[in-house]
């Protein structure tokens, strides 16, 4: 059984969740459902990042202690995850007492191998960032160039983690994983970055305490960073489970967002080999989802929750445009009018419609009983090349090409209704044959959506008459045409996607 192990980035507790969170979470969850329902052995993961100056500035501002901080807003990802049906295995919290575990473990690993030694150091810091910056990274007016307010000055006597010494090591492993860091520029800008030459960097602080403590030097914490990035470890249990993290690790796919690159393709797998560990199999980066051409940001006050969609579009219609509509990789603008204008050409027109049309038809000429497909329908190729389509794109992390393919049969399935017209022919093998196989492609898409589609797929299966879970159903052999018995009660039922007006 092939092994699946998906993660997104674990989230700050400074903010509350939006939309640019909910992204990474929806297309790891969809990932999740896919892999599962091909039969893998899937283990999904998200959390929040609760370390660190940020958080404890926040925590200041709110009047409450950081761990209160912390609580409250990790409360709120979870909520927010639940409302949109993800479907993580775990849930974790670098405050808990398993990850502050295998944080000291791995650490004193690379500092027994040598990687780790204590440096005088004065920076030029970012507390947005949580990142040091050399004054040629600046933008005018020494402005971070991410979030474009003045640096500080701080200085403290750091641990050092030797990154420098990794570099030969680091191409070597680019060289020899093409595939590691998807997509190819994202791949292109981390050797980059490491061609540019990799200086050593400070991962411990005295001047905070909110963080896990260096376990040799407990007048130091570990910056947050890099407590963080060690939460993919202690999920599969670094530090507790030895023979439980054998079998997970390397075989992760980490999603993360561009902004992240550099600490997960270069300080990540460096920080692995300094412990003796493998780097992560592969790395996906992608976009900024903008809203009106800016990244979404506290300052910028254009954050988006996810529940505002939700209230609107409904669960489905918010999995369904950000999986569809914001494709993998490239930044894309949110704009609402092309939120409306997909949900109602792909889910209420194009899917809700073709579920309308055929369970009304088959109410009024076959008795509301389904019939079979015809084995030998035109749309039997046409299901055999979306299935190949939808699934090399989800194991490329393309989930609006997974869905562009699986809408492929719909549009075929209204089209040759409305070439039949079933509606003004009299019962008979030619109306069967016509229902029976829009009844299977309704099946196929409910199946093949419904990575996406958590709850609307689950609905058309049991109105074309099928009492099974469509989540435990098995890929390939689901996804094979003729799996629609024939000969089950069709139910009619209210529009599954009511039009929207903008
Ligand atoms: N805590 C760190 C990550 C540590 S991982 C070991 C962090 N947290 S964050 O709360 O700022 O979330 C960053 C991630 O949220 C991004 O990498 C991305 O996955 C997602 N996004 C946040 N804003 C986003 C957009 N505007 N657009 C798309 N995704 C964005 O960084």
């Amino acid at each position: 059984m092939a092994r699946f192990y998906v993660t997104t980035p674990i989230y700050y507790v400074n903010d509350a969740p939006h939309i640019g969170h909910a992204y990474t979470t929806v297309t790891a969850d969809a990932l999740a459902r896919w892999h599962r329902m091909c039969g893998d052995d899937v283990f999904f993961l998200t959390g929040t990042d609760e370390h660190g100056l940020k958080v404890a500035r926040a925590a200041e501002a709110n009047g409450i202690t950081p761990k209160e901080q912390a609580d409250r807003t990790s409360e709120r990802y979870r909520q927010a995850w639940e409302a949109l049906d993800v479907s993580n295995d775990d849930f974790i919290r670098t405050t808990e007492e398993r990850h502050y575990k295998a944080t000291a473990e791995l650490m004193q690993a690379a500092f027994d191998n040598g990687w780790i030694e204590l440096r005088p150091y004065e920076g030029l810091y970012c507390v947005s960032c949580e990142a040091y910056y050399v004054e040629s990274e600046l933008d005018e007016g020494m402005t971070c160039p991410i979030h474009h307010r003045p640096v500080e000055v701080l200085s403290e006597e750091n641990y050092f983690f030797k990154l420098s010494g990794l570099s030969e090591r680091l191409l070597a492993w680019y060289e020899d994983n093409p595939g590691a860091v998807t997509p190819e520029s994202k791949r292109n800008e981390a050797i980059g970055l490491i061609r540019g030459g990799l200086r050593d960097i400070s991962i411990s602080r005295t001047s905070i305490k909110w963080g896990v403590p260096v376990p040799w030097d407990a007048s130091h914490v570990f910056y947050v960073w890099y407590d963080a990035l060690i939460n993919y470890a202690t999920a599969v249990g670094y530090g507790s489970d030895p023979e439980r993290f054998e079998r997970w690790w390397p075989a992760v796919h980490h999603l993360i967002g561009k902004d992240i690159l550099r600490f997960h393709c270069v300080y990540w797998p460096a920080l692995l080999m300094a412990a003796g560990l493998a780097p992560p199999k592969r790395i996906a980066v992608h976009g900024y989802l903008l809203v009106g051409g800016e990244k979404m940001s506290k300052t910028a006050l254009n954050q988006i929750a996810p529940a505002d969609l939700v209230a609107d579009f409904g669960v489905d219609g918010y999995r369904y445009h950000f999986l569809r509509d914001q494709a993998f990789g490239p930044d894309g603008d949110f704009s609402y009018e092309a939120m409306v204008s997909r949900y109602n050409s792909d889910l209420a027109n194009n899917l809700g419609n073709l579920l309308a049309r055929v369970s009304t038809v088959v109410e009024r000429k076959c008795g509301g009983v389904g019939p079979a497909p015809n084995p030998d329908s035109h749309l039997r190729a046409v299901a055999a090349e979306v299935y190949e389509q939808a699934s090399h794109a989800w194991q490329r992390i393309a989930p609006s090409e997974a869905l562009e393919a699986t809408w492929r049969l719909v549009r075929e399935a209204n089209a040759s209704l409305e070439q039949a017209e079933p509606w003004k022919a009299d019962p008979g093998p030619d109306v069967d044959a016509v229902l029976g196989d829009c009844l299977e492609v309704l099946r196929l898409v409910a199946l093949l959506a419904s990575p996406a589609l958590t709850r609307a797929s689950q609905e058309i299966w049991r109105r074309i008459g099928l009492s099974s879970d469509v989540t435990a159903q098995r890929l390939p052999e689901a996804a094979q045409w003729g799996g629609y018995p024939g000969g089950l009660s069709v139910r009619r039922g209210a529009p599954l996607f009511p039009r929207m007006t903008a």
